[in-house]
């Protein structure tokens, strides 16, 4: 069995030219406003991508680039302002904020209609209670591939391997909701290829490359890796591959269907990003 590679690329160029559209026909221009804290190289390359897309979809696009010295109360202060600004109807924070920043406290900072990332506690407990909710903007567009590819969820074993507030437990909330029989295993989980192998789906979300092997996947599986990990460069390249937590080039050969990394998940991020800011502007007019 060779895997069909489920196309995030594709599909989230869709879900941007709906956002945008959507958009146009508003008359009200959905605003967006990306905070980074710091200089962490991933971060700025993500809140780059941010910027440019809100813009590309004819957002007002906002990004605050502070210094790592940005105190706790300056970061407060400034997301007060952006609760305020009648333009704004999205709030990204990028985490991970540098050591000495109160990650919590921000999060709690943010006027929960504004949040877009999904994290304000009032959202992860309305997602958690099957209410409506902006939800976190990766599992959200993991959960888009795996219907677009499976249809019905209902009754099939999913597995989600990690349990971050990002993405393993929002991950988990959703496949739920959308009636799947839900397992989370973590770095604790006893026999984890074994639990693997009863997964008719297997979302791979722990930040290790090339950590899910071919033989702990049931044959027919679909598979979604979230991973984004960069490889130290080989002899005679700049920059190390990026690969994904699933040992890809075997898994395709044992799962019905996998997401490729690069081009799988990640860019579902931000078209995610955008739709929930889009919903929030919505929201604010209604
Ligand atoms: N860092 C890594 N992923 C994310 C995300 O989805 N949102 C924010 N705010 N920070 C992140």
């Amino acid at each position: 069995m060779t895997a069909h590679l489920i196309d995030g690329k594709a599909f989230a160029a869709g879900v941007r030219a709906r956002v945008a559209e959507r958009a146009q026909a508003l008359g009200v221009t959905p605003g967006l406003a990306v905070v980074l804290v710091g200089e962490d190289p991933a971060s700025q390359v993500y809140v780059g991508s941010k910027e440019r897309e809100a813009r590309a979809a004819g957002f007002h696009s906002v990004v605050h680039r502070l210094p790592a010295t940005t105190s706790q109360a300056e970061l407060l202060a400034l997301i007060q302002a952006l609760n305020g600004d009648p333009a704004i109807h999205g709030i990204l924070v990028q985490l991970p904020l540098p050591a000495g920043l109160d990650e919590d406290a921000v999060i709690l900072a943010i006027d929960p209609a504004k949040d877009v990332d999904g994290f304000h506690p009032v959202n992860v407990g309305r997602l958690a209670l099957g209410q409506p909710a902006p939800v976190p903007c990766t599992p959200r567009g993991c959960l888009m591939l795996l219907k677009d590819h499976l249809g019905d969820l209902s009754g099939r074993e999913a597995l989600v391997i990690g349990r971050s507030a990002i993405v393993g437990k929002p991950m988990a909330m959703l496949l739920l909701g959308a009636n799947a029989t839900v397992t989370i295993a973590h770095s604790r989980t006893k026999d984890l290829p074994a639990v693997c192998r009863r997964a008719d789906i297997v979302v791979a979300a722990v930040g290790r490359p090339h950590f899910v092997k071919a033989d702990w996947l049931k044959p027919g599986a679909v598979v979604i890796d979230v991973g984004i990990n960069r490889l130290d460069p080989a002899p005679g390249e700049a920059k190390g591959r990026l690969v994904g937590d699933v040992d890809f080039e075997a898994a395709r050969r044992v799962a019905s269907a996998i997401t490729p990394v690069p081009g799988g998940v990640g860019p579902m991020t931000i078209a995610c990003l955008l739709d929930n800011t889009l919903e929030a502007c919505l929201a604010a007019r209604a």
